[in-house]
């Protein structure tokens, strides 16, 4: 066991979260999408799992976040939710199923709550969807906050490009995350913004404030697991480090493996009855 990883062995609450986070004790997050991927990350010790609905992109091969449904994210979170012995299990609410239409947002939350295990959601956006995010957070759900590049808003943006360098958009997001705190949000995902933007809403916060592309100010660091370790392909922005490379190994495992079968060295006289 690394130095760094977390000795304690107890299941990660959100209140565990706020505690690491008063003793400077970094949080770390990873993105899984079925049990088998979940129940490595989650025995290595990452604190928090998420069910991004970066699942879209990486899992069903759409090139936005947009198209993945409710149904779909359940089906994947209930995988992923049995795999976490340890890790805060967090899911992303669709794009649709959270915005502006309190009743409805309950509805949907309900439903992922009931049907996969998890222990929270998370939901983009500030003032726009504080009232859905109130009622939520009312019926007793946690809720994680997610600002900065919101990657359901695509539409709007018009770029994946880093946000809040403006000062009128730096102020607006500082006044989301506050809003987010004092609606009961337990952390906030803070995506692709300027690292010194970043750390004063941490310093300014009491909740975690988990970064992606937000430098190391911050109380944790997130990333998408198919990235990070290299299954995905071709997409390298600059916050992203790579820590294995994964998609090679399979490459050529499956290379070796149609060889071995074309000149019929597998199965050999051991591997059949
Ligand atoms: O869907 C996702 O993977 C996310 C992370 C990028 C934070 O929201």
């Amino acid at each position: 066991m690394s130095v760094h990883q977390s000795e304690d062995q107890r299941k990660v609450t959100t209140h565990r979260l706020l505690e690491m986070k008063m003793r400077g004790e970094k949080i770390s997050m990873l993105t899984s999408y079925d049990y088998s991927i979940a129940t490595l990350v989650d025995g290595a010790g990452c604190d928090v799992i998420l069910v991004g609905d970066s699942a879209s992109n990486v899992v069903c091969g759409n090139v936005t976040t947009l198209p993945i449904t409710l149904d779909e994210m359940i089906f994947l979170a209930k995988g992923v939710a049995k795999a976490a012995k340890r890790a805060l299990v967090v899911v992303d609410m669709p794009f649709g199923t959270c915005s502006g239409n309190p009743k409805m947002s309950l509805e949907a939350a309900i439903r992922i709550m009931k049907e996969t295990g998890a222990d929270s959601l998370k939901i983009e956006g500030g003032l726009e969807v504080i009232e859905d995010i109130r009622k939520i957070i009312a019926a007793g759900i946690p809720v994680m906050g997610h600002l900065g590049l919101m990657p359901q808003s695509i539409n709007k943006y018009g770029t994946y490009n880093v946000r809040a360098k403006e000062e009128a958009e730096a102020e607006k997001l500082l006044s989301d995350a506050k809003l987010l705190e004092d609606a009961g949000c337990y952390a906030i995902v803070l995506e692709k913004i300027p690292a010194a933007l970043a750390e004063k809403v941490s310093k300014s916060l009491r909740i975690p404030v988990i970064g992606i592309g937000a430098g190391g100010g911050v109380d944790g660091q997130v990333l998408v697991f198919h990235d990070m370790t290299g299954i995905t392909q071709g997409f390298s922005p600059r916050f992203l480090r790579r820590y294995a490379n994964i998609g090679e190994v399979i490459t050529e495992a499956v290379k070796h493996y149609v060889s071995d079968v074309k000149s019929q060295d597998f199965p050999n006289e051991q591997e059949q009855y």
